[in-house]
């Protein structure tokens, strides 16, 4: 295994994202704790130092299973442990220590070494920066139960900037960040404005949560087969990454051994600046082929927002051009279903409101029809 510096400490460039564990069957969430465990069991003989859990993970299942396993090892002191405050739950000031009170026993440990506020956007950091979270977990590290401090981001860069200027005390932040997702969400503007401004980052999602690693459209296909440097989808995704200098880590959620054995070698082959000028450019004609199957051009900017109805515009186009772009309807009507009810594409009256507010110009209203004939229908 290879290691570099997260906030000080030497941990493996793979992490192991305990979001997408081994379940008991396709239809539920439940893990199967004893292939979790032979996958923890090698990931750790190998030279993985660190777990990133989460509150909602596996339905709340999962910190209560990596803390289970890394008592009955008795190896909690050789393992970073990463979680995170599910900020969307805090509605009051004394749920900052209900909700890390119960991870700490779910954990059964005393102290998180890298604690993330879980998936801020302007709502939430506005709310439990009001409510105090910053002093909050300050003094919970002046106690020693959280020893580095980081948000995860799932918005847009002006937002992300906004957080990390508001604070100067930020040791990391995660984000996504995949050869696909450079102009997304924080993306490779924010990975280098957070590296400039003294934040390590850690990678989530390298492989698109698996849509990376599944068998390419065609003219995708052909390309790859040609290329001289033959490699896995999976394993060009993540070289793609570690081939930067400025990641620290990159979490996979591994979901089968074949995953973890599979990515570690790619971890044990990969060096800074090891990709020729010829595979970068492969990556990127891979990315312009996967954007050229998108039915729209949205690019998250919300300025169609707010809705009089309340439709999740910009998620549901998004969801929409997923759906296409991957040919994966099953994730993404997975994603859209965590929408509430209240939020979805069918709420859409046909105001107009938006259309002209669209700087891409995108049939709004119509491609709400799209996505909800598209993806209404649970899979
Ligand atoms: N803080 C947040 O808001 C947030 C959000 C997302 C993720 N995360 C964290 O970041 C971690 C990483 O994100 P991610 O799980 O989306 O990572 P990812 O590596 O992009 O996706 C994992 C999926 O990729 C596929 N995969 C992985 N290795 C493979 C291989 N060698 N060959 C073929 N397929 C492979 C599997 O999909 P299949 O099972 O479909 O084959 C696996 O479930 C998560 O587990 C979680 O801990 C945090």
């Amino acid at each position: 295994m290879k290691y570099r510096k997260l906030c000080d400490e030497k941990v493996s460039i793979l992490g192991f994202g305990a979001m997408r564990l081994p379940t008991k069957g396709d239809k539920t969430s439940e893990i199967n704790i004893k292939q979790t465990e032979i996958m923890f069991d090698h990931a750790l003989a190998n030279g993985i130092n660190y777990i990133d859990t989460a509150y909602p993970y596996h339905g709340g299942e999962s910190e209560n299973v990596v803390g289970n396993y890394l008592t009955r090892r008795h190896i909690r002191d050789d393992i970073f442990l990463a979680s995170k405050l599910p900020s969307w739950l805090i509605k009051e000031k004394k749920d900052f220590d209900k909700y890390f009170n119960e991870q700490l026993d779910k954990l059964k440990t005393d102290h998180i070494d890298f604690y993330l506020l879980h998936s801020l956007n302007e709502n939430t950091w506005q709310k439990i920066k009001g409510l105090g979270v910053l002093d909050w977990c300050e003094k919970k590290q002046a106690e020693g139960k959280i020893k580095h401090l980081g948000f995860s981001f799932h918005d847009q860069y002006p937002i992300f900037k906004k957080i990390i200027d508001s604070y100067d005390k930020w040791g990391f932040c995660q984000i996504q960040f995949n050869y696909m997702d450079i102009d997304f969400q924080a993306g490779q503007k924010g990975l280098e404005y957070a590296h400039k401004k003294g934040l390590d980052i850690i990678v989530m999602e390298p492989i698109r949560g698996g849509q990376l690693a599944k068998e390419p459209p065609l003219e995708i296909k052909k390309i790859w087969n040609q290329f001289p440097i033959k490699r896995s989808y999976a394993d060009g995704a993540l070289q793609w990454i570690w081939n930067r200098k400025d990641v620290s880590i990159v979490l996979s959620g591994m979901s089968e051994l074949r995953h973890v054995k599979e990515n570690i070698e790619s971890a044990n082959r990969s060096k800074v600046g090891s990709l020729k000028a010829e595979e970068s450019d492969l990556y990127l004609q891979i990315r312009k082929i996967f954007l050229k199957r998108a039915p729209i051009n949205c690019t998250s900017c919300k300025y169609c927002e707010p809705c009089p109805q309340g439709v999740a515009i910009s998620s549901c186009l998004n969801f929409y051009m997923m759906s296409e772009i991957y040919d994966d309807k099953k994730r993404a009507s997975m994603f859209y279903h965590f929408l509430k009810e209240e939020y979805r594409a069918d709420k859409c009256i046909q105001c107009g409101e938006c259309e002209p507010k669209c700087p891409q110009k995108i049939p709004i209203m119509r491609s709400l029809e799209n996505t909800h004939k598209l993806l209404a229908k649970k899979l």
